[in-house]
C-alpha cells in the first residue's frame, strides 16, 4: 500500500432528471414584428416547411396584441410544479414541443455558464428535446456565450463562421439546422448579432431561458426570434439543473444571479441585470436531493455569492443593517434585512456533513465575522476563499469603484488568516486599466509578494461598451504595455504561489477523487480542501469504513494522500 494512502468510500448514485415545470413568460421579439426589416426573416428553409408552418405562420402574424404581453408579465414567475403553463395563445403545445429535434450545446465562460447551460438544458428537455454531444448529428446549436472581455466575444464570432459552412450544407435537410446564441453576448449584442449574422435563428437574455421553447418554435417557421428581456426576480428557482456528466462528483447550485455592484470597468451589470438571490427553501431542496444522489461537493454560485440576501418573505424582512468587511463600502444604498448568506451557508453545510461545500465569486465587502467562523468552524465548509482584489493600489482601486483601498483588502487578508489559520486565497486581477501607471502595477506586484495567494486569475484590461470606464476613463495603456505588465504579475503570481502551496507537501490531504489524471494513467486526480490539483498514484489501499478491506479509489471516494504532487 501506498504510505499514509486510505480511502474512505462513500456511496455513489446516479443523477436525477429534472424537476421543473416550465412556466412561460414574455415575448416575442420577431423581426416580422419589430420593424426591422422583414426580408430578414425569410429564409430559403423556410419554403421547405409543411403547411403545419404555414399555417403557424399566419396565426403568428394576427398574433397577440402588446396587451396580451403586458397582461402576462405581471403574472408571477415561479409556479408550483404540477400547475400546467398555458401556451402563448399563437402556438399549440404540439408546436412547443421539440419532437425529439438533437439539441447541442456549447458553453463558453464562467462557470455561471455553465449551470446557465444545466437549466437551459432542462427547460428544453421537459419540453421533448433530446441531447447529444455530436455536433454533425445536431438540429439545433446553442452557444452559452460570454462578453467580459472582447477575445471572449471574438472566440464566438469566429465560431460562428465555423457553424455557418455546417449549416448551409444542411440547408436542404428535411429538418435544417437551427443555431442560437444565449447569455451574455446575446444580451450585450442584442439584434447586432441577428443583423451581423443572418444564419443566427435565435438570441436568449440570461434571462430567458424558459423561452427557449417558444424561440425555437419561432425559428422552425424561418424566422429569427429574440427574447434579451432582464427580470428583477428571475432566479430560476425551480429548474433543477440537469448536469451533463453523469458521473461527475460534484455539482453547482446558483444561489443568486446578477450584481449591483457596478465596478467601473465591468459589463456584468448590464448583462446580467440587477442582483437577486434564490429563496433559501429552494436551495436547500436542491442540495439536499444532490446528496441524496451521492454527489461530494457542491459549489454555491453567483456573481456576488456572498451579499446573498433572500427577501422572498416578508418576515425576512427586518430592518437588520448589514455588516460590511472592515473598512469596505458599497457603490449602492446600504440594502437592510433579508436572510444573508452566513444563514444560508449555515443551513446549507447541515445537510449533508460528508458533502464538501465551496461558494465562488464573493465579493471581498462580504465577507462579516459571522461567514469567516462559520468556515473556520464547520468541517465540511473548504477553507478556501476566492478574494478578488484587481489591483494593488489604491489610487487604481478608486478608479475602479471597487469600494475599498490596498490598506483595507490587506487588513481584510489578515484578519481572514487569524479567523481561519491554514485558509486557502485565491483572487482576480486587471492589468492595465486606464490610467494604470509602472507606480501602480509596482504596487500590484508588491500586493501579489505580500498576499502569496495559492492561485489566481489574470487578464488584460478590456474596454467595453456601456461601462463607466468607457463613459468617462480613457482605454491609454498601450495593448503592449497590457501584455508586459500582465507576464509580469503572471510570473510573480507564481513565484509566490509555489511558495505558498509548499506548505501543503508532507502533510496528508483529504482529497476528493476525480477520476483518472490526464497526464498519466497510472495516476488519480482529485481536490484537497484548498481546492488545489492534487495528482497521487492509483494504487490499492485500506477501506477505513471496511476494516481490512484493500480497494482502488473511484470518483467521489475520499482519500487521505501524503505523498503527491500539485497541478497549478
Ligand atoms: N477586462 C479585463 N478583465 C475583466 N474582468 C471583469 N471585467 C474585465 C474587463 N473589462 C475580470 C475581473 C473579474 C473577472 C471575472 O474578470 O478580474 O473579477
Ligand atoms: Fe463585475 Fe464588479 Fe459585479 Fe464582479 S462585483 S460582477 S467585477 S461589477
Amino acid at each position: 500500500m501506498h504510505p499514509l494512502q486510505c480511502v474512505l468510500r462513500m456511496q455513489r448514485c446516479q443523477r436525477w432528471g429534472p424537476l421543473a415545470s416550465v412556466s412561460w413568460v414574455l415575448l416575442r421579439t420577431c423581426r416580422a414584428h419589430s420593424g426591422l426589416p422583414s426580408t430578414a426573416c425569410s429564409s430559403p428553409e423556410r419554403q421547405q416547411e409543411d403547411g403545419v408552418w404555414k399555417d403557424f405562420s399566419s396565426r403568428l402574424a394576427t398574433g397577440p396584441t402588446f396587451q396580451h404581453f403586458l397582461r402576462n408579465a405581471s403574472v408571477p414567475q415561479e409556479k408550483p410544479s404540477s400547475e400546467v403553463d398555458d401556451p402563448p395563445p399563437y402556438l399549440t403545445v404540439d408546436e412547443l414541443s421539440g419532437r425529439q429535434r438533437k439539441v447541442y450545446l456549447e458553453t463558453y465562460g464562467c462557470q455561471m455558464n455553465v449551470n446557465d447551460t444545466e437549466i437551459a438544458w432542462s427547460i428544453l428537455q421537459k419540453s421533448g428535446y433530446l441531447r447529444t454531444s455530436n455536433l454533425q448529428e445536431a438540429d439545433v446549436i446553442l452557444l452559452v456565450t460570454c462578453s467580459i472581455r472582447e477575445k471572449a466575444e471574438q472566440t464566438i464570432w469566429n465560431r460562428l463562421q465555423q457553424l455557418k459552412v455546417l449549416k448551409s450544407k444542411r440547408l436542404r435537410s428535411r429538418v435544417p439546422l437551427k443555431i442560437g446564441i444565449l447569455g451574455c453576448m446575446a444580451e450585450r449584442l442584442k439584434e447586432e448579432i441577428l443583423n451581423r449574422e443572418k444564419m443566427v435563428d435565435i438570441l436568449a437574455g440570461p434571462d430567458a431561458y424558459r423561452d427557449l421553447p417558444r424561440l425555437l418554435a419561432v425559428a422552425k417557421s424561418g424566422q429569427q426570434a429574440a427574447n434579451v428581456l432582464l427580470s428583477l426576480d428571475e432566479t430560476y428557482a425551480d429548474v433543477m439543473p440537469v448536469q451533463m456528466s453523469p458521473s461527475a462528483t460534484s455539482a453547482f447550485v446558483s444561489i443568486m444571479r446578477g450584481c449591483d455592484n457596478m465596478c467601473s470597468y465591468c459589463i456584468v451589470p448590464f448583462t446580467r441585470g440587477r442582483e437577486r438571490s434564490r429563496p433559501v427553501a429552494s436551495i436547500l431542496e436542491e442540495v439536499r436531493k444532490l446528496s441524496e444522489q451521492g454527489l461530494k461537493e457542491v459549489t454555491l454560485l453567483g456573481q456576488n455569492v456572498n451579499s446573498f440576501r433572500d427577501t422572498s418573505e416578508v418576515q425576512f424582512n427586518n430592518a437588520v443593517s448589514t455588516n460590511l468587511s472592515r473598512g469596505f463600502s458599497s457603490n449602492y444604498k446600504t440594502k437592510q434585512g433579508g436572510l444573508r448568506f452566513a444563514h444560508l451557508l449555515d443551513q446549507v453545510s447541515r445537510i449533508d456533513p460528508e458533502m464538501r461545500i465551496r461558494f465562488t465569486s464573493p465579493h471581498p465587502k462580504d465577507f462579516p465575522d459571522e461567514v469567516l467562523q462559520l468556515i473556520h468552524e464547520r468541517d465540511n465548509i473548504c477553507k478556501q476563499i476566492h478574494l478578488p482584489a484587481q489591483s494593488g493600489s489604491s489610487r487604481v482601486l478608486e478608479a475602479m469603484r471597487r469600494g475599498y483601498s490596498r490598506e483595507a483588502y490587506v487588513e481584510l487578508v489578515h484578519h481572514i488568516r487569524e479567523s481561519i489559520p491554514g485558509v486557502s486565497l485565491s483572487s482576480d486581477f486587471i492589468a492595465g486599466f486606464c490610467g494604470e501607471t509602472e507606480e501602480d502595477h509596482f504596487q500590484t506586484v508588491s500586493l501579489l509578494q505580500e498576499v502569496q495567494y495559492n492561485m489566481g486569475f489574470l487578464f488584460a484590461y478590456s474596454m467595453r461598451q456601456k461601462t463607466r470606464a468607457y463613459h468617462r476613463l480613457k482605454d491609454d495603456i498601450p495593448e503592449e504595455v497590457k501584455l508586459r505588465r500582465l507576464e509580469e504579475l503572471i510570473t510573480v503570481f507564481r513565484e509566490e504561489a509555489t511558495k505558498a502551496n509548499k506548505a501543503f507537501v508532507g502533510c496528508t490531504q483529504l482529497v476528493l477523487v476525480e477520476g483518472l489524471s490526464k497526464r498519466s494513467a497510472t495516476d488519480l486526480c482529485g481536490r484537497n480542501d484548498g481546492n488545489l490539483k492534487v495528482i497521487f498514484p492509483d494504487a490499492e489501499m485500506e477501506d477505513v469504513t471496511n476494516s481490512g478491506l484493500r480497494v482502488r479509489a473511484q470518483p467521489g471516494d475520499y482519500v487521505l494522500v501524503k505523498d503527491f504532487s500539485l497541478q497549478q
